[in-house]
């Protein structure tokens, strides 16, 4: 680590510069314009608290790998464990995240996700015969409405065995309520939990019908013996037990981890997919190769998951995908004692953004960083790369878990529906691109789905 004592003070905006910037401009846009001006590592101050930016791949390396220990996600993940993931893994802490991230890990490994292939493959097959009506139908659609729901549907029937039904579709839009309240009450703009508000009451409401449904499937399996429970991810959970004490997860751990999983896992997807269908559309060269290689390789059939590994050009789209459009753009850490990052000081307490958004275009890492090339992942190149410029899931300790099942599952969707469609964007449409909790655009992608 350098030297505290000749570390300078990052550059940034002023205070009234940042709230101005903040009203006027995307989130994104705002950031990219002060990258510019001001480098790897600079600030914005918010008045309350200073939002500390560092792009450079040293220094993801350097926060989440070689000084991760003072690193740790406090008081920037408030919001987001008191309003939706309670104590799930993505904001849990010291010995319990520890705890249930060394039981759940063996469920996310490579091998472990394979048990859920199938549930993705037929739920590709039921969305490709929907897109058969619609291609005869030439109606427009909204993509990314498309891969919610069946990025819905497969987390559910992968943690609960749930069919989408009427219930399930309602469980759906709760929990994505309960995800758009949490990352609007991050900046602070509401009246208090208390005040019976219809936000606040909707909110209210959507928790309880959540956890009442959670708990129903929970106490349901109770009430029968062990050998008749379905096998998906919350029977694992509930099976499990800690080796150490002996003891398995509460019923409100068990609530609180099935909710992280359908929010840290089905919206992130569903932009991923989308945002494919989006760059195909945009790129003639790389259609034409993903289709040489599924016919090649496929022919008529439906894809296995051994069949996946004869597909590598379909992986490199969706590594491609998660460059330039990585649907969590940015993650935070808290510093736990003063640091140098990029010899600039980082005080004791403060927020820092790391962004896999602008690390993954960063031009010193990367050759035309703003060009869609899937060809960039040819394995030869990727060894020669900074190992930390891309980070779509994070990396170190806290890497996200289930990096191996959102990357099954759109390998396998991509497989199923490109070999049949080519989803072709609205004439002279140009997404704008913001913020939404993951990263969105204003107006989703308007599409019509031909048949090839
Ligand atoms: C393309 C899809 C996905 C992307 C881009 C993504 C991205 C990320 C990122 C950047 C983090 C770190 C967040 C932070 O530190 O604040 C994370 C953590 C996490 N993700 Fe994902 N994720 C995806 C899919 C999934 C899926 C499918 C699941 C579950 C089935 C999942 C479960 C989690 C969990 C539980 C964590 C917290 C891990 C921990 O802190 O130990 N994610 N994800």
């Amino acid at each position: 680590m350098e030297e505290i004592s000749t570390s300078k003070k990052p550059d940034g905006p002023g205070i009234v510069e940042t709230y101005k910037g903040l009203i006027k401009k995307e989130f994104i846009q705002f950031v990219e314009e002060n990258w510019k001006e001001h480098g790897d590592t600079f600030k914005l101050n918010l008045g309350f608290r200073s939002l500390y930016f560092a792009m450079h791949p040293d220094a993801v390396q350097q926060i989440n790998i070689s000084n991760s220990q003072n690193y740790d996600k406090l008081k920037s993940y408030d919001v987001v464990r008191k309003y939706l993931t309670g104590e799930g893994l993505v904001a849990s802490t010291g010995e319990l995240w520890k705890r249930q991230r060394k039981l759940m890990s063996p469920f996310f490994t490579p091998k472990g996700v394979q048990e859920y292939a199938e549930i993705m493959i037929q739920d590709s097959i039921e969305i490709a015969d929907r897109w058969e009506e619609l291609a005869q139908t030439e109606e427009e659609v909204e993509i990314g409405e498309e891969m919610m729901r069946v990025t819905a549907s497969i987390i559910l029937k992968s943690m609960f065995s749930s069919e989408i039904d009427e219930e399930t579709l309602e469980m759906k839009d709760c929990v994505e309520y309960m995800i758009k309240f949490a990352t609007t009450q991050q900046q602070g703009l509401y009246f208090p939990d208390w005040v019976p508000t219809k936000r606040n009451t909707k909110y209210k409401e959507s928790k309880n019908k959540v956890y009442k449904y959670i708990n129903r499937i929970i106490a349901e399996r109770k009430a029968i013996p062990q050998d008749q429970w379905p096998e998906d991810l919350l029977t694992k959970l509930m099976l499990t037990v800690d080796e150490e004490t002996g003891e398995s997860m509460s019923e409100n751990l068990l609530r609180d981890e099935s909710i992280t999983a359908f929010f840290a896992g089905h919206e992130t997807t569903a932009r991923t997919m989308s945002a494919t269908w989006y760059a195909l559309a945009k790129n003639e060269k790389a259609r034409k190769k993903l289709h040489e290689e599924l016919d090649r390789e496929l022919g008529d059939k439906t894809p296995t998951v051994e069949d996946l590994f004869k597909l590598p050009y379909t992986l490199m789209v969706v590594k491609e995908v998660l460059r330039m459009y990585p649907a969590a753009p940015f993650y935070v850490r808290d510093a736990i004692e003063e640091d140098v990052i990029d010899g600039f000081k980082i005080p004791k307490g403060a927020a820092v953004m790391l962004s896999p958004y602008f690390t993954h275009r960063h031009p010193d890492f990367w050759e035309n960083p703003d060009e869609f090339n899937p060809d960039r992942w040819a394995p030869e190149l990727e060894k020669e790369r900074h190992r930390y410029c891309y980070h779509p899931f994070a990396t170190g300790k806290r890497i996200c878990i289930g990096n191996n099942f959102s990357l099954l599952e759109s390998q396998i969707l991509i497989a199923v529906l490109a070999k049949k469609f080519d989803p072709k964007l609205r004439s002279g449409y140009e997404p704008e691109w913001e913020m939404q909790g993951t990263l969105g655009t204003k107006e989703g992608f308007p599409m019509r789905i031909e048949r090839r």
